[in-house]
């Protein structure tokens, strides 16, 4: 049998066991995922959590900081919602067994994350009726149409793009994201801080296959790097933009401690530090440079890993 060439939709995906890529992927089996996750790090919890663990009162009573947690969670679930139907999409868009079986345990990783941030909504006083309107009225345009510009490659069964958009830019963007959150909640909510812990294990995985696997891509198909360069310049635009707007909303960090107070709460302490930035008390447009620091410094190793150049993005 032959292998479908990857990023063609001109034929089916005939699949075949490729031993040096099962070989060179052996860390990213199925009996690697059980034992590392189900079986470690996710053993015991309840929804990504320590059973028992609750949100802060205060996040239920002080409609601004609510508010605040709702937009930072409705984003995680659009997020999720985009890498279950991409990653699912890619199962049958993957031109090796190998990758086929990590697909399938990274669908379920994702479903998961789907699962325990909807959950998080629920626990935050959505009600279930009222989810799909929360998620349409607080989705970030911006992560809307990056997910429907992967979502496009995906059903075009075009792999090598697929994992680009996924693997490296959306999880290898959102990953320091989700280490930006668990700093800030370490200490204020350590459900939602232990939720995140979970993912960011999940998603290291997602972006280690992701490097691995289309690094070897392109170099076996080196014509692909000019339209891959073009998708991330298009792709980290709208993901930045979710990240620069998700910021820019909300209440600044003097009014968080003058509402933490008001409810009795004491403040995270404000020398806490995430790259060289004070998180209790930095600026939105501070914390968005280091953000936008950490991220670009991180997302052009990656890219130069897999081959690829880092093209700056521009307002489409
Ligand atoms: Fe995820
Ligand atoms: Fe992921």
């Amino acid at each position: 049998m032959e292998l479908a060439i990857p990023g063609t939709r001109e034929r089916p995906c005939i699949c075949k066991e490729d031993w040096a890529v099962a070989d060179f992927l052996k860390g990213y089996d199925i009996q690697t995922w059980l034992e590392s996750a189900p079986q470690g790090y996710l053993a015991g919890t309840e929804y990504g959590y320590r059973p028992g663990d609750r949100e802060p009162e205060v996040l239920l009573e002080d409609e601004a900081l609510r508010d605040q947690a709702l937009r930072t969670t409705v984003q995680l679930v659009v997020g999720e919602r985009c890498a279950l139907a991409a990653s699912s999409g890619l199962v049958n868009a993957a031109p090796d067994e190998a990758s086929k079986r990590f697909l399938a345990t990274q669908t379920l990783d994702e479903a998961r994350h789907v699962e325990i941030f909807t959950h998080r909504l629920y626990a935050l006083g959505v009600r279930k009726a009222e989810l799909e309107d929360v998620l349409q009225q607080l989705a970030n345009p911006n992560l809307v149409r990056f997910a429907e510009l992967l979502l496009e490659k995906v059903e075009q069964k075009d792999f090598v793009a697929g994992v680009v958009g996924q693997n490296v830019i959306l999880e290898g963007m959102a990953f320091n994201v989700f280490e930006m959150l668990h700093a800030a909640n370490a200490d204020a909510n350590p459900k939602f801080a232990h939720i995140l812990s979970g993912t960011i294990a999940d998603e290291r995985r997602h972006v280690g296959f992701g490097e691995n696997r289309i690094g070897s891509l392109i170099r076996e198909h080196p014509e692909r790097k000019p339209d891959i360069e073009r998708l991330q310049r298009e792709m980290s635009y709208y993901m930045l933009a979710t990240f620069g707007e998700q910021l820019r909303q909300g209440p600044s960090p003097e009014e968080v401690r003058a509402r933490l107070a008001q409810h009795g709460e004491t403040a995270p302490p404000v020398e806490k530090e995430w790259h060289g930035v004070r998180l209790g008390e930095a600026s939105p447009e501070e914390l968005e440079a280091a953000l936008y620091d950490t991220i670009l410094r991180e997302f052009k190793i990656r890219l130069e890993r897999i081959g690829i150049e880092y093209q700056t993005p521009v307002r489409p």
